[in-house]
């Protein structure tokens, strides 16, 4: 049997990703999982296997996921959410430290880790006996949602190229669209429309790493862009960071820059998809949700078939 090309291999980073074949044979493995899930099927690859789950970050939609979807391929699962406040790194732990101890208190099989640091995920693969998943690292990387995202847009578009792609909102913290970004240059003839005020513009070393073929264009302001987009993704302002950074004033000021209404949803076209990874505060208004380019719901169930998808294929031939 030929291997996967995960097989015993740390996802912590899309850059993993180098030609789209890997893409399509992860989500050909997702479409047997949300079939298996949709009729309730009992498939248990994973029995006798241990995957542990540390969170250093807030977490709903990623950390219950990852849970659900390696208790339901049957493994042993260790999650633990809080990691910075309830667990020995409060006492001054290193990362590598934890996650030494990880591997030995829970003979983990393999170890999903959700972390501030944007190096996390490396420094945890470097000194895990085991595989490694980037749940989320810092501001860089977000891999596993990338994929699900890409899943999603393909689910809703049928392709992955020629695609008008907008993403809004907090560019320069936000850690989805820099993963998805980056997965759309994979692909022939994407352009990015990058909206965000001056002060949440993507960073600029970041821009310069995307693939030379995919268009980007960076806006200011997004009403000429509404019309024209395919998938428009809007993100949150991520306060946690500006209070880091002694900037809430300024938080205060562009948290509400772009509210997705009810009457600009109608300027897209009828084919658009409205996108977020969620969680939103307030800047998509509830009333958009019954609109049929309303997709963020949706998205958010493809990371069960996703992820497991990941577990899977990393943990079996
Ligand atoms: C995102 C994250 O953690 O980066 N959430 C998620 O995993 N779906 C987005 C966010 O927190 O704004």
């Amino acid at each position: 049997m030929k291997k996967s090309f995960l097989f015993q291999q740390s996802y912590v980073s899309v850059k993993q990703m180098v030609e789209v074949g890997q893409i399509t044979k992860i989500f050909a493995v997702a479409e047997a999982m949300r079939q298996r899930v949709e009729e309730r099927q009992v498939y248990e690859p994973l029995k006798g296997y241990s995957v542990a789950i540390l969170f250093y970050q807030p977490s709903t939609r990623t950390f219950s996921s990852f849970s659900a979807a390696a208790r339901r391929l049957g493994a042993y699962v260790t999650a633990i959410h809080g990691m910075q406040s309830l667990s020995s790194v409060s006492k001054g732990e290193s990362l590598e430290d934890t996650i030494r101890t990880i591997c030995q208190t829970t003979a983990a099989d393999v170890i999903v880790l959700r972390h501030p640091d944007d190096a996390s995920s490396e420094r945890a693969a470097a000194v895990a006996a085991v595989p490694v998943i980037n749940a989320g690292s810092g501001v860089a990387e977000h891999p596993t949602q990338a994929l699900l995202d890409l899943y999603a847009i393909y689910q809703h578009q049928k392709r992955l190229d020629r695609l008008q792609v907008a993403m809004v909102g907090d560019l320069l913290y936000g850690r989805t669209i820099k993963s998805l970004a980056a997965l759309l240059g994979l692909y022939k003839k994407n352009s990015l429309s990058l909206v965000a005020p001056e002060a949440l513009r993507a960073p600029t070393a970041w821009l310069g790493s995307l693939p030379k073929s995919m268009s980007v264009q960076e806006y200011d302001d997004w009403e000429g862009v509404l019309p024209e987009v395919d998938v428009l993704y809007m993100t949150r302002v991520q306060k946690e960071w500006f209070e880091q950074a002694g900037r809430l004033a300024e938080y205060e000021q562009m948290k509400h820059k772009y509210v997705l209404t009810r009457h600009l949803t109608e300027q897209m076209k009828p084919s658009a998809m409205v996108m977020h990874p969620l969680p939103r505060v307030g800047e998509i208004l509830p009333e958009v949700d019954s609109d049929p380019r309303a997709y963020y719901f949706k998205q958010m169930r493809l990371g069960l078939y996703i992820r497991m998808a990941l577990l899977e294929m990393i943990m079996k031939p």
